[in-house]
């Protein structure tokens, strides 16, 4: 048995100050321990997000609010997890050692390790059969993009501008999932994949002006930052909801949501998703189903975590970067990704 006493490690990419992908490494940690409530699992796969890459570097500089003003107050980023449980708290009921699970860690962050600690009633479900650890690591994207698209009731018209990101690729399933009919705007070569995803319609970006098609949606969905309110002013009913991912040039997005924030229903807001336990859940049926699938970029070894981050801040990438924490040999998974 493990005790305290024994100074178990386990490497975990650490950083002690914030800044570029350099300031990362893998160092020996004290292996935690599961309190009492919570579970131990040993990762196998994980992702970097655009969420870590900002986490790194303390960017905005407000977020320090939350992860820590001159360092990092959670010193190993990472959010998205899936492993085996392989130890419990005391208390702990619903789960067993053994088990495959995946989840997310959007508060206290810790899945680029080999083991983290979470409670059994956080955002942690099993993996769905069928499907690798590395094919399970679709969360944090997904529940960004369901912040917006929970909103979308059926037979609404909605337009996701980057549809090729982390949380495009999950806001176009998401959209047609809750019903609506969903234009998708993504530069060229990601036409066919936005089309595969279900959108309706697919506009490239860089041929066709999105803001002149001649059609107005009662969500439009700036799911990259790299457009604004006023842009899409002619896109939007007079009952619309924009939304964002970013702040918005000189933090429009924030100045509008506030204005709006008078009228009945607000018209322009930077949704955080809320109840990570209850999404991740719902997504494990989602993926048993086939009805959604992660859409994967590329998958980076463990020690090769700083170009990880590098090529993340590229804000290149086609959907999810994986991060191979601990290598499975395949499970006959369904070949997703
Ligand atoms: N609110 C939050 O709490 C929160 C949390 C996480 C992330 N974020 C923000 O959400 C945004 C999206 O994150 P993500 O991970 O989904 O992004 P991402 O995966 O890095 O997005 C990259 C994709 O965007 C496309 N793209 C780049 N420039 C574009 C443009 N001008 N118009 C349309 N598409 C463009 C790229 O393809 P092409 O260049 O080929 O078009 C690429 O496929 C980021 O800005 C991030 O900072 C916010």
């Amino acid at each position: 048995m493990l005790r305290m006493t024994d100074r178990a490690t386990m490497k975990a990419v650490t950083f002690q100050g914030y800044g570029p992908p350099e300031t990362l490494a893998i160092r020996d940690v004290p292996l935690p321990m599961p309190g009492v409530g919570e579970v131990r699992v040993q990762v196998h796969a994980s992702t970097v997000t655009r969420t870590d890459t900002a986490t790194m570097r303390g960017h905005p500089f407000f977020a320090r609010a939350a992860t820590g003003f001159c360092r990092p107050k959670m010193p190993t980023p990472g959010i998205d997890f899936a492993g085996i449980i392989d130890a419990l708290g005391a208390g702990v009921t619903g789960f067993a050692p053994g088990d495959r699970v995946f989840g997310l860690s959007p508060d206290s962050y810790g899945t680029h390790a080999e083991h983290l600690c979470l409670r059994a009633d956080a955002a942690i479900a099993p993996v769905p059969a069928g499907l690798r650890f590395d094919q399970a690591v679709v969360g944090e994207g997904a529940w960004y993009a369901h912040g917006t698209t929970s909103q979308l009731d059926p037979g609404q018209r909605c337009l996701i501008y980057g549809a090729s990101g982390g949380i495009g690729t999950a806001a176009v399933q998401l959209a047609k999932l809750r019903g609506a009919e969903v234009t998708a705007v993504v530069g060229a070569r990601h036409l066919d994949l936005a089309a595969q995803l279900g959108a309706d319609r697919v506009v490239n970006y860089e041929a066709e002006d999105f803001t002149a098609l001649g059609q107005t949606f009662d969500l439009v969905f700036d799911a990259v930052g790299k457009t604004s309110w006023f842009a899409c002013r002619p896109l939007l009913t007079p009952d619309a909801i924009f939304a964002a991912t970013d702040l918005g040039p000189g933090w429009s997005n924030v100045l509008l949501g506030a204005w709006f924030a008078r009228s009945a229903r607000p018209r322009v807001q930077i949704p955080f998703p809320k109840d990570a336990s209850g999404f991740v859940r719902s997504l494990g049926g989602l993926l048993a189903e086939g009805r959604f699938r992660g859409v994967f970029d590329r998958r980076y070894p463990f020690d090769d975590v700083v170009e990880a981050f590098r090529y993340v801040e590229t804000g290149q990438k086609t959907g999810i970067v994986g991060l191979t924490v601990r290598p499975e040999e395949a499970t006959g998974g369904d070949g997703a990704g």
